[in-house]
Parts: structure tokens; sequence; C-alpha cells
């Protein structure tokens, strides 16, 4: 980096606290220190993993570590559910009280390696002995424990971030905790907020009278986390940080609107100078078809023969008849903005044509009873999996013909881009990261894309898939597309490297 030199400006975000005067930083590149990245999340693989959230922080940090001028860190809550696999590897650097409201809780510290990223895991059972991440009548008081933690070990760890990386509202209290408290002490003053919306459908609101008992925040600050009556701690998140993000571009303009941002489109316009959207990546060593154990053959872009053993083996597992039919498959939860009303209105006509349909995927009982019973009406030529299973998925992945994800808003979506990388041809909508990841192939793209929300239109493109895949050479070349797209971390972790760079100069 050839400029080192930060602003000089004195700047701070409240008004009762002593300005800011930044640090003399050295102009000496070999003595100048690693930058500190200090990552906040309520999951990440192969820790601990129920969506997409956990995939970014398992990959992104260790694609960040790659850099030796990077010190990048994790913490995580200790949950139950964590494999003793993994806990026997942790070690116990000890334990600290943590002040949450009017009382001290119990904070245990445990550390392990993984790739070049040093993980934390702060402990207390109370918290986190619990089946799952998630779903407590107390997670606002959960994870303001975790948040508050997170603060408090910096001093027992020795560790400073320059950067505070949050994502989504479940550590949305670190960046506003360090904005109200904590920037008021001298070794706290130069870490910057940055914090990552992966979702923006779940805010974390509370009701207002417990921003000081339960939160331990001054109600001097209830104008930052206040919004349509509640607390709302993505909304504090967006307030106190330097810089906050989404996973993709587009994603960041929707967010823009009230069609996709769950009421908080008029703090997101206001803040939105401050707002970028990266595309996440995936980690190509996990997703690797030419590597993967859980396939039933190995193959790679170069060599595609051995998916038809995928798909056969598939069909026999399945439960399907041994045939060449183009197999559209979905892996999914099953909820609605995941365009399930879509698929709903032309199941029939899909099924109709010579095709198998698989799907795979836990969720909202009506929509797990409609595929049960679609499945069962369409017995040898739908398969339907109401289940959560990593093996299947790869299984899938690697031995369908054509991915469908028809989202009605997708973030980012991680699912079309493993899919591609098992060369198995994806189908979405345009919106939010699937537009920003699949090109039309009409337009030398990488599958086959429709705008608008309307069952006809994917159907419309979906039998274009089908056409295409009856010309064998035109399908193999598409397959080798979908399969060489580059969705690795490289390309995204060096955007991120831009943003906290931009991060730590806004002080
Ligand atoms: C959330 C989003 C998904 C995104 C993932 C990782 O699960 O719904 O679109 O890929 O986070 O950022």
């Amino acid at each position: 980096m050839a400029e080192t030199k930060r602003a000089k400006k004195t700047v701070t975000l409240f008004d009762d606290l002593e300005p800011v005067v930044n640090k003399p930083e050295s102009k000496d590149p070999a003595i100048t220190p690693k930058r500190k990245i200090l990552f906040v999340a309520s999951e990440a693989r192969p820790f601990i993993a129920t969506g997409g959230l956990a995939d970014v922080i398992g990959s992104l940090p260790q694609a960040l570590a790659k850099d030796p001028t990077y010190d990048v860190r994790v913490v995580l809550p200790m949950y139950s559910d964590i494999k003793p696999d993994f806990r026997r590897k942790m070690s116990f650097l000890g334990n600290i009280y943590v002040p949450l409201g009017w009382r001290n809780q119990y904070c245990g510290v445990f550390t392990c390696e993984r790739e070049g990223v040093t993980f934390y895991f702060v402990d207390n059972e109370y918290y986190f002995k619990r089946s799952g991440c998630y779903g407590y009548y107390d997670d606002g008081e959960r994870f303001a424990f975790f948040s508050r933690s997170v603060m408090e070990i910096l001093p027992f760890i020795g560790y400073y971030p320059d950067i505070l990386h949050c994502h989504d509202w479940q550590s949305a209290l670190a960046a506003i905790y360090l904005k109200t408290i904590y920037c008021k002490r001298p070794e706290y003053q130069f870490i910057r907020a940055l914090f990552t919306i992966h979702n923006i459908e779940y805010q974390g609101k509370y009701s207002l009278d417990i921003l000081e008992d339960l939160f331990g925040i001054s109600t001097n600050y209830q104008y930052l986390l206040e919004y349509d009556g509640c607390i709302n701690l993505m909304k504090g998140a967006i307030e106190c940080c330097e810089r906050f993000s989404t996973v993709s571009p587009t994603y960041a303009k929707e967010i823009q609107t009230a069609q996709y941002a769950h009421g908080l489109q008029d703090i997101i316009c206001k803040n939105a100078f401050k707002l970028t959207g990266i595309l996440n990546g995936i980690d190509v060593d996990m997703y690797n078809p030419a590597t993967d154990e859980a396939l039933f053959a190995k193959y790679d872009a170069e060599h595609l023969e051995n998916k038809k053993i995928c798909k056969t083996e598939l069909q026999k597992m399945l439960g399907l008849p041994v045939k060449n039919v183009p197999i559209i498959a979905m892996i999914s939860r099953l909820v609605s903005h995941k365009g399930l009303e879509l698929v709903k209105s032309v199941a029939e006509d899909i099924l109709h044509e010579d095709v198998q349909f698989v799907l795979l995927g836990t969720g909202d009982k009506a929509y797990e009873e409609y595929f049960r019973d679609l499945g069962v009406r369409y017995e040898g030529k739908a398969s339907v999996n109401i289940a959560f299973n990593g093996d299947l998925s790869k299984k899938i992945y690697s031995g369908s013909d054509i991915f469908l994800m028809p989202s009605v808003s997708e973030p980012c979506g991680l699912s079309q881009m493993i899919a591609s990388r098992y060369a198995t041809v994806p189908v979405v909508r345009e919106t939010g990261g699937l537009y920003d990841s699949i090109k039309p192939y009409g337009d030398n793209g990488n599958g086959f894309t429709f705008a608008s929300c309307n069952a006809y239109d994917m159907l419309y493109v979906i039998h274009e898939a089908l056409d295409t895949y009856k010309k064998s050479e035109e399908w193999k070349a598409l397959m080798k597309k979908a399969a060489t797209t580059d969705f690795s971390w490289l390309r995204s972790a060096e955007d991120y490297k831009k943003l906290y760079e931009e991060t730590y100069r806004t002080l």
C-alpha cells in the first residue's frame, strides 16, 4: 500500500466524548504492524453451522489470513452443540466476569487455531448449553452477553483490533457497545466497526424497556437503537459503525427500497454513503468435485464424464428410474422467500416434461407437506427429501443437471455457486447475489435467469434449459462454463481488504 498516512481529522461520534486524536503511524513498511481484523459472529464452519453465515465466517477469515500482513481472529459463542472433536483441540485461557445490566456473568475463554486464524469461544453454560443456536425467549440477552464478552476479552487476550467486523443482529451489540461505552477507554478508541448484513429480515427487535436493565446501555443512547417503537439492534449497528456492508452489490441496492428492506429502508438510505455490497465466495477446496469424498465418483471441469456415474447412483439411491433425462434439483430452506410459490404454481407443468425432480430441505410445515404430497403423486419422477443432510446435498449437487433457485429475495446465495462448481447449471431469479453471480446463457453466461416474480417466466427459462440440455455439445460447454466460473474467495477477499482500509481511515 503506497499511502500509509491516515486522514488528520479528529472526529468523534458522540457529543459527550473527548475528541479522538489520531495515533501517529509509522511510515516505514518494515515496521508497519499487521492489520488486525476481529470477526464477531454467531456461527462458523466447521464448528457450528445453521446457514450461509457459517460458510462465510468459516472461509473469509482464512482467505484473508493468507496475506501475511493480516492478523485475523474470530470470536464465537461456545455452544454445547460444538462437537467434542473440536473441543478437544481447544485450550482454556482462563475466565473473566462480564458486566451485563446489573449483573456480572462468568465468561470462560477457549481458543484454537485453524488455517492461520485464531478462534476464541466465549463460554457460559447458562446461555449456551442448549441445543441449536437460536430460537430461545432470551436470545436478546444471550447475544448481548456474547457481544459484551467480545468487548471485555480484548484486554484479557491482549488484542485490540483495527477493525471489529460484526455480522448480523446477533453481534450488532458489539459495535454498539464499542461506540457507546468502550470507545471512551484509551485502548479502544482506535477500533473501527464494520457491520455486515447477511439477511435484513432478522433485525433483533426488543422492547424499549430492556435497554438499560438488560443491555446495559444508557437511555441517552436510546435514539441510536430505537426504531418503530422498539429497540432494533441492526438499526443501532448501522448507526454506530463507520462502514456497513452486505453480501452482494445488487442486495446493497435492493435494501434501499421498501420491497426488500423489511422496514429499514429509511435507515439504509440515510446511511447509504457508508454502504458497500461485496459478493461472497465459497470455499473451493471444500466444494471440489475432484476431491469430495461424499461423491459417488470424482470429476473436474475438464473431465466431466464421471458426473454420469454420480447421476446414475443418485437415481438408484433415491429410487428414481435410471435413465438419461434431465434432473432438476432444489436444495433449499422451505420458506416463502425462496420462491416456492412460483414452484408450486407450475410444479405439475414441470413434472409433465420428460424430467426428474429432486428436492432436499426443511422449513415451513405447509411447504413440507405440499412437497411430500407432490413426491407421492409423482412417485418415480419426483424425489422429495424433507431433511437437512450435508452428505446427500453433495450427492445431489453432483448428480443433477439443473439447479433451480427462484428466490424472491436472496442477499447472496451460496447454493447456486456450489451447484456451478459441481457443473450443475443454475436457473435463478435475477435478485441479490443471484443476479450478480449467474448470467443468462443467451448472453454467453453461465446459467439461465428470469427477472420478474412470475411462475410462467420461470417456466419459460426452465424450458430454455431443457431445450439446451438436448443439444449435448452445447450443454457440455455450458456445464464447463458453470464449473469454471470463479467463485473463490480470492476475488472478494481483495474487496474486503479495500473496505477494511476505507473503514480504518474514517476516524
Ligand atoms: C444469509 C443469506 C444468504 C447468504 C448468506 C451468507 O443466509 O440469506 O443469501 O448467502 O447469508 O452471506
